[in-house]
């Protein structure tokens, strides 16, 4: 595995990979690399020639300092795990090496991009599509690998592809969760032992709400999972919404979208723990 730095070099490699007619399959990151990390480089080494992981904390996607500053920085670790697992190239650059200039690019992918998280953290997805859009330029993937975790995330890259035109395939992965069923995230370690405990719920009560949306409305199925979830005095629902996988906007009932989805935000004492449900998906998805 070849760990590379700097912007030139990532491109000198790509380009003669590109020349012998290899695909390539990108996964990007922020390190602090995990098991959810872990099956996207799997996935990606199956079905590709070669293999690129980015590993970059990006600033311009927190809009909460205090958050970026105590994001975990593993980077020894996420180097060692990323040889073990057949990457070919990982890109560790710098900020400065990223961001010579600061990148003044506003996205505007119209709503989107401006409901839940994108309502809750004002320039996060601006920031996730400046990176993004930067590293498709650099490698110039054939495919692009992301968790379901980070599901709204995944609907704004499609939306900024469609903008900008990038021609890849985007490779959407099913979140990678704990035995106990809490999604796997770097942030997890930031979770009191005692609110650890209560944190699997949050995808207990999605997965009982499956059942329960089967004899009642949208609206119900909403409220009985917020009510369900706040009932534990270490949590707290941020939102809850029920929604179209691919515009993210809400939905009123079971019938308006052949693909909906609940998006959840629960804070777990301090720490903010987001996670989905698929109630219906298309079979070409
Ligand atoms: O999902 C993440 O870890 C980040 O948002 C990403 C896609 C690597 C961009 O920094």
């Amino acid at each position: 595995m070849k760990i590379i730095n700097k912007v030139d070099e990532l491109r000198k490699q790509v380009e003669m990979f590109r020349g012998e007619g290899k695909s390539i399959g990108l996964v990007p990151t922020m390190g602090a690399l995990h098991g959810g990390h872990k099956s996207l480089v799997e996935r990606a080494r199956s079905e590709n020639d070669v293999v690129v992981v980015s590993v970059f904390l990006n600033p311009t996607q927190f809009n909460n300092k205090e958050d970026l500053r105590t994001y975990p920085r593993t980077a020894e670790a996420d180097a060692a795990m990323l040889e073990s697992c057949g990457v070919d190239i990982a890109f560790m650059p710098t900020v400065e090496e990223i961001y010579p200039e600061p990148d003044t690019r506003v996205f505007k992918l119209g709503p989107v991009a401006e409901v839940m998280e994108g309502a809750m953290r004002p320039g996060h997805f601006n920031g996730v599509c400046q990176i993004v859009s930067k590293l498709f330029m650099m490698v110039e993937p054939t495919r692009a690998y992301f968790g379901e975790k980070d599901f709204q995330q995944i609907a704004v890259i499609r939306a900024m592809i469609k903008q900008l035109g990038f021609k890849l395939d985007i490779v959407q992965c099913p979140c990678i969760r704990e035995d106990d069923g809490l999604a796997k995230s770097s942030r997890n370690v930031r979770l009191t032992p005692q609110v650890r405990k209560v944190a699997p719920n949050i995808y207990r009560v999605l997965c009982d709400s499956l059942e329960f949306a089967h004899d009642h409305s949208v609206e119900q199925t909403h409220d009985w999972v917020v009510a369900t979830l706040n009932a534990y005095p270490e949590m707290e629902v941020e939102y809850f919404s029920i929604c179209d996988g691919i515009t993210l906007q809400p939905v009123e009932d079971w019938d308006a979208s052949d693909y909906i989805v609940g998006c959840i935000t629960v804070y777990c004492g301090d720490v903010r723990e987001i996670d989905n449900i698929t109630y219906k998906k298309p079979e070409s998805l």
